[in-house]
């Protein structure tokens, strides 16, 4: 029934439709932030959230940057993990059955260090869909591309339009008969991202993933050195979340056909709701899970109460809101 200030206490259909790909609901894991597999499905249901996004993945396996990794700054963290991961083949063997046997929609993120990688990593990928078997339960790949390329002095992939098409045309191209949606995720490191943005959708992209981390670096006064091992690293959680609103909504702005995935600081129900009201068709969460591993359901569950409090009675009439 809906109160006097339009409050409702009626049920709200959460379903989600990112591009081809209809979810029960917006609300996805980030990757690298809650592991490889079914790490979080200790403290939530991983089939209940919209899906579950996989640590970045590659051809072979990485070994990442040295200690340490993770840094709490003002606003968020920073980390420079180095995109450790066992490769994917050894991920598929390891992490995939007992993904595909927690119900979770799968997304999984694949990187390389060159384009040939992200061709690579793509046959792989689309073998293993091809197959069948627990890959079934993969929906979507989503082409992490804030990543360093040998090829261009190790200028990421996603600084480039030209590099960031490359990476994705390659990445098609293997993934061939596999037919899965693909989602780049670009960095908000640049001035140009719409140009970017635009140039991955042209190259084979269904969507974006906006953002990644901003490049930070923390210093020890005393001694003069980086306090990650790696140097700099990438600036997460609530300091990042304005610059992911703004990034969603001039994408969605000038691209009003691609998908939309908006990431960067979501840690409350309110925050998702703004996500989504700049134009993402879902969100994922990252950073919060750190401090709260229940925190991507505790995001969801916020999200309903509050479009039930603002009498939405879907999902969709909230998307893209800013832009009526
Ligand atoms: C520790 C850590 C590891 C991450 N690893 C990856 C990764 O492997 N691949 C990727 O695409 N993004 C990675 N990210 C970026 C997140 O997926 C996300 O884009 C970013 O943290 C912003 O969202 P948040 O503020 O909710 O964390 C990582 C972030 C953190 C904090």
């Amino acid at each position: 029934m809906r109160g006097p200030g339009g409050v409702s206490g009626a049920p709200v259909d959460m379903a989600a439709q990112v591009g081809p790909l209809s979810l029960p609901n917006p609300v996805m894991t980030a990757s690298g932030t809650s592991g490889h597999g079914t790490e979080l499905g200790a403290y939530l249901d991983l089939a209940a959230l919209g899906a579950v996004v996989v640590k970045s993945l590659s051809a072979r396996p990485w070994p990442g940057n040295p200690p340490p990794r993770l840094l709490p700054v003002v606003g968020g963290m920073m980390n420079s993990v180095g995109l450790q991961n066992p490769g994917l083949a050894a991920w598929a063997r390891h992490d995939l059955p007992a993904l595909a046997r927690s119900g979770a929609r799968v997304v999984v993120s694949v990187w390389g260090r060159s384009v040939e990688d992200f061709g690579e990593v793509g046959e792989q990928l689309g073998q293993l869909v091809v197959e069948g078997g627990p890959a079934s339960c993969v929906v979507a790949v989503e082409a992490n591309i804030s990543c360093p390329n040998v090829e261009d002095g190790d200028k990421m992939f996603a600084h480039s339009e030209a590099a960031a098409a490359a990476a994705l045309e390659a990445l098609v191209a293997g993934l061939g008969r596999a037919g899965l949606p693909v989602w780049a995720k670009l960095s908000p490191n640049v001035a140009n991202l719409r140009d970017i943005a635009g140039a991955v959708l042209a190259a084979g992209a269904n969507g974006l993933t906006l953002v990644n981390t901003l490049m930070g670096l923390a210093l020890d006064p005393a001694t003069g050195k980086a306090r990650l091992g790696g140097g700099g690293g990438g600036i997460s959680g609530p300091a990042l979340h304005p610059v992911a609103v703004r990034a969603v909504y001039e994408c969605r702005r000038e691209l009003p056909g691609a998908a939309i995935i908006g990431v960067g600081g979501v840690t409350t129900g309110y925050d998702a709701a703004e996500m989504l009201a700049a134009g993402a068709d879902a969100v994922q969460v990252g950073t919060a899970s750190f401090a709260d591993p229940r925190a991507p359901a505790r995001v969801l569950a916020e999200l309903e109460a509050w479009c039930q409090g603002h009498g939405l009675a879907s999902i969709s009439e909230l998307v893209g809101r800013a832009h009526d």
